[in-house]
């Protein structure tokens, strides 16, 4: 099962696809935790990406999908992939295509989850995660069920993203409309799109995808 969630920052890609890695046994692949990491590791790839991210703008093309090509190729891929946050223009849209094909493989679905500005605003500003196992909370919508333990890992150390405030939400907004909002119907006309409904709660948005997932499988 190759899948792409697709949507703006805050939609839920990251929550739902943590879910559906456990479910099916595929791993999630997250350009934007794959970046941050690279920036907490300090290295070349971190030192090009920090201050673009931390802006709210996009990383340079090339960064990334030299990033996915090379986790595609890793083993624990064979057998399918959940991409969460890429891609993200037209070009890395393009040269996904083109790394599948010539891997004999292609996309089984893109789902789209559409949720309004306002409450993306909302669950960017409330989010948080655990610093050890990087389990994902919001001050409001997923609260642990101990306050300040982690449900996980039992971790009392959250962070907060550098990116996660009302100024720069405004700037990943207006990426994503302009360069990552040409990808509804890039994948619209190549009949891979499937929509979901991302204003419904977390759980009946997973098995919003769960529905679709199990017509293409
Ligand atoms: P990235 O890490 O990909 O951030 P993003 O796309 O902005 O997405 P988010 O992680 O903010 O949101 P999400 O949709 O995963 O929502 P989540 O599930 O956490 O990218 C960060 C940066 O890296 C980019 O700005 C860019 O600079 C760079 N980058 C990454 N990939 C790139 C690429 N391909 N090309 C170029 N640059 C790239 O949910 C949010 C909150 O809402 C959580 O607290 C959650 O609990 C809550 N929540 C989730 N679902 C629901 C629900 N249904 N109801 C209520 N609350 C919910």
């Amino acid at each position: 099962m190759n899948l792409i969630l697709l949507g703006p920052p805050g939609a839920g890609k990251g929550t739902q696809a943590k879910v559906l890695s456990a479910k099916r046994g595929i791993p999630q692949l997250s350009t934007g935790d794959m970046l941050r990491a690279a920036v907490k590791a300090g290295s070349d790839v971190g030192k090009a990406a920090k201050a673009v991210m931390e802006a709210g703008k996009l990383v340079s093309d090339d960064i990334v999908i030299k990033i996915i090509e090379d986790r595609i190729a890793a083993a624990d891929c064979a057998r399918g992939f959940i991409l969460d946050g890429f891609p993200r223009t037209l070009a890395q849209a393009a040269a996904l295509d083109k790394m599948l094909t010539s891997k004999g493989r292609s996309l089984d679905a893109v789902i789209e989850m559409r949720v309004n500005d306002g409450e993306l605003v909302g669950r960017i500003s409330g989010r948080y995660t655990c610093s050890k196992c990087g389990a994902g909370y919001h001050d409001t919508n997923l609260k642990p069920k101990t306050a300040g333990v982690c449900d996980s890992c039992g971790s009392t150390d959250f962070v907060r993203r550098p990116d996660d405030n009302a100024a720069t939400v405004t700037t990943r907004l207006m990426a994503y409309y302009r360069e990552t909002s040409p990808l509804i119907g890039y994948y619209f006309c190549k009949g891979n799109l499937k929509s979901v409904d991302g204003m419904a709660s977390i759980e009946d948005v997973g098995a919003a995808i769960e529905g679709i997932l199990n017509k293409v499988s």
